[in-house]
């Protein structure tokens, strides 16, 4: 909704993904997955828990060999390792936060520019002189990713003392540091409150206006439908359907994946939220207590920032 849609075209695509499949085992985690991203893109990936988004997306930066198919950046073939597929132009998140917790905010994002310096990691690390010397040469441009996050303020506190939401935002920067062409973010959201969320929406807004596809899985379907271009849903390891968000949004089949599972987000949840409180509230003073002792009324639906951050973190 945010640009003109266009048909998914594999010519100057910045990423083709072609019959990705990917077995633990017996189990089929991720099964013969097409996926491709234009330039300016922000793609959905969507689909319930276990479905095999994080398998996939793990297949995309090298942390898994597909054990079939393959996976194009700008028309070059990936090598399925983790450093390569950064130096190509693959930056991620983590759907469990990976930062460097004892060290600051502006050295975290340091080391995410190691890619892009002639110093490499363990320099980064070890801090030797060449890294010094890099350091300063990066700083400024760690500083504006800071400043574009909002997290300049903080650029002194470790990163295991931000609250939550910022460590997340923290995870964006360190990754737009090593200037990437695609960014996979693996729910930025979860955990957030609705104003960060939103602050997000406008934050991957941003990145794509700088130049900067993006690829992104989220349970928020708010958030989703607000910002991508495209959503594809994936169910037990396939790609059930692929569209825009109206046209995914009106596939029965979509809504019956998620049945027996309500998700959070959903088109229309904050406002039944809105009425269940109100009326829970009219209804105070003579309130039935549900018999089996659950404290919620059947069909009363959690509001977005209730729900802990998602803990199947893989
Ligand atoms: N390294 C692994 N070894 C075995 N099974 C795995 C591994 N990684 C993921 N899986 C399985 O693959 C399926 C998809 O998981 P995942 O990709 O984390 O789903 P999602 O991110 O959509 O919630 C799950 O059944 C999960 O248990
Ligand atoms: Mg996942």
């Amino acid at each position: 909704m945010t640009t003109p849609t266009t048909a998914t075209k594999s010519d100057g695509a910045v990423l083709e993904a072609s019959g990705v499949t990917m077995r633990f085992g017996g189990l089929t985690a991720v099964r013969a997955v097409d996926l491709t991203v234009a330039p300016g893109e922000i793609v959905g990936l969507i689909g319930p828990n276990g479905a095999g988004k994080t398998t996939f997306f793990n297949c995309l930066t090298g942390l898994y060999t597909p054990t079939e198919g393959t996976v194009s950046y700008k028309g070059t073939r990936l090598s399925p390792k983790p450093h390569l597929v950064t130096q190509a132009g693959v930056a991620r998140t983590f759907q469990n936060i990976r930062l460097f917790a004892n060290m600051t905010v502006l050295e975290n994002v340091l080391v995410g520019r190691h890619t892009r310096t002639k110093e490499g990691l363990w320099s980064a690390l070890l801090r030797g002189p060449g890294f010094k010397k890099a350091e300063r040469g990066s700083e400024t441009r760690a500083m504006e990713l800071l400043e574009f996050t909002g997290l300049a303020a903080k650029r002194d506190h470790l990163a295991r003392n931000l609250p939550y939401g910022e460590q997340r935002k923290l995870e964006i920067a360190r990754a737009l540091a090593s200037e990437p062409g695609l960014l996979l973010l693996d729910e930025p959201t979860a955990g957030m409150n609705p104003q960060e969320t939103r602050a997000t929406q406008n934050l991957v807004l941003a990145i794509r206006d700088q130049g900067t596809a993006v690829l992104v899985i989220e349970h928020d379907m708010r958030f989703i439908f607000n910002l991508c271009d495209r959503v594809a849903v994936l169910v037990q390891g396939e790609k059930l359907i692929e569209g825009t968000a109206e046209v995914v949004q009106a596939d029965e089949r979509v809504v019956a994946a998620y049945l027996g599972t309500p998700f959070e987000g959903a088109p229309g949840d904050e406002e039944a939220a809105e009425v269940d409180a109100a009326e829970a509230h009219a209804a105070e003073p003579r309130a039935p207590q549900p018999a089996d002792g659950t404290t919620a009324a059947p069909g009363t639906r959690t509001a977005p920032d209730e729900n802990p951050p998602n803990g199947d973190a893989r």
